[in-house]
């Protein structure tokens, strides 16, 4: 069987410049327990990302605080120098232990964090830095500003952000483009439909995270079920595959550890739902969430 190609997914083009295939891959997952230390099984890790781009994946999410910093360090080791592919990167969370994650975003935080992560990814410039989480102990002004100033600087090309209103992209869209936003969505999960909305209609990439999730929809003799039968894939791709088709501006960053759960998750691509299939699975998606 030929193994699909992520290039199926479609184009989408960061700051209407950069283009990447919109399925790419969350890097969190190849660092250890409560996203803490080095993973379980480094050399599966290596081998889970080297085999990133041969399924035809070139847009990898990762952070400085995955780890902090094992997860850029070795998407270093294992592609650098990243031919072809996009390594988008975030900044503004500190990290005090396992499964700990503390928003700081004073200025010089921000901009330390950005040289470390120039420094672990091994390159002069990011392709794209998210603002982890605005820290709501430091006027979002002054993050927005120093987000301009990166800019402005050349040490990051592009700029997003994670876990925000629309105000709060408005209130950033005064300082600089906001490329992509980076928020918590999936078929079960859509709170921030009107934000995933607003995005379309500015052109601006939204980046689910925890995209594969589908609450108790995947169990036995449902929808979810049935359809990832038909397509003969898992439940969590015929999730993958709904998020394609919900929005053109939709980029899911599936995250694994393990080289077969990466490929399972870009068979997704295969998956043309209907769009009766399409809406029947909105349907009970929204009346789960
Ligand atoms: N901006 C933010 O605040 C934020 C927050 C969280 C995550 N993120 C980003 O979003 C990405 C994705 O989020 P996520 O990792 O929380 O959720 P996810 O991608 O929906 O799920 C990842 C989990 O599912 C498992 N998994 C993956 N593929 C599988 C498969 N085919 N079969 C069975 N299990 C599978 C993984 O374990 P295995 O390793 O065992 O496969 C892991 O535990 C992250 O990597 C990160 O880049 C961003």
């Amino acid at each position: 069987m030929t193994q699909p190609n992520a290039r199926l997914s479609g184009d989408f083009k960061l700051g209407g410049e950069l283009a990447v295939h919109r399925l790419g891959f969350g890097a969190m997952r190849i660092t250890g327990a409560g996203i803490w230390g080095d993973p379980a099984d480094p050399a599966e890790a290596l081998r889970t990302l080297k085999r990133v781009p041969e399924l035809g994946i070139n847009f990898i999410d990762t952070a400085d605080a995955y780890g902090p910093d094992v997860s850029e360090q070795l998407i270093a080791k294992a592609l650098h120098p990243y031919t072809g592919v996009v390594i988008a990167t975030k900044g503004g969370n500190s990290r005090t232990g396992p499964n700990q994650w503390i928003p700081l975003g004073r200025p010089e935080y921000l901009l330390q964090q950005v040289h470390k992560s120039l420094r672990n990814l091994h390159v002069e410039q990011l392709d794209l830095w998210q603002l982890h989480r605005i820290d709501p102990k430091v006027a979002r002004e002054e993050q927005f500003d120093a987000i301009k100033q990166m800019l402005e600087q050349g040490l990051i090309r592009f700029a997003g952000l994670s876990e925000v209103s629309i105000e709060d992209i408005q209130a950033a869209q005064q300082y600089f483009p906001v490329a992509t936003v980076q928020n918590r969505y999936n078929l079960v999960d859509r709170k921030h439909e009107d934000v995933l909305d607003y995005c379309q209609a500015q052109g601006i990439g939204f980046i689910p995270w925890a995209p594969l999730d589908s609450g108790d929809l995947a169990g036995s003799g449902t929808l979810l079920a049935q359809l990832a039968e038909q397509y003969q894939v898992g439940p969590s791709q015929i999730a993958l595959a709904w998020l394609l088709k919900r929005s053109p501006v939709i980029l899911p960053i599936p995250g694994t550890s393990k080289v077969v759960h990466l490929e399972q998750n870009v068979s997704a691509v295969e998956v043309t739902l209907t769009d009766d299939e399409f809406a029947q699975l909105d349907q009970s998606g929204k009346a789960a969430s």
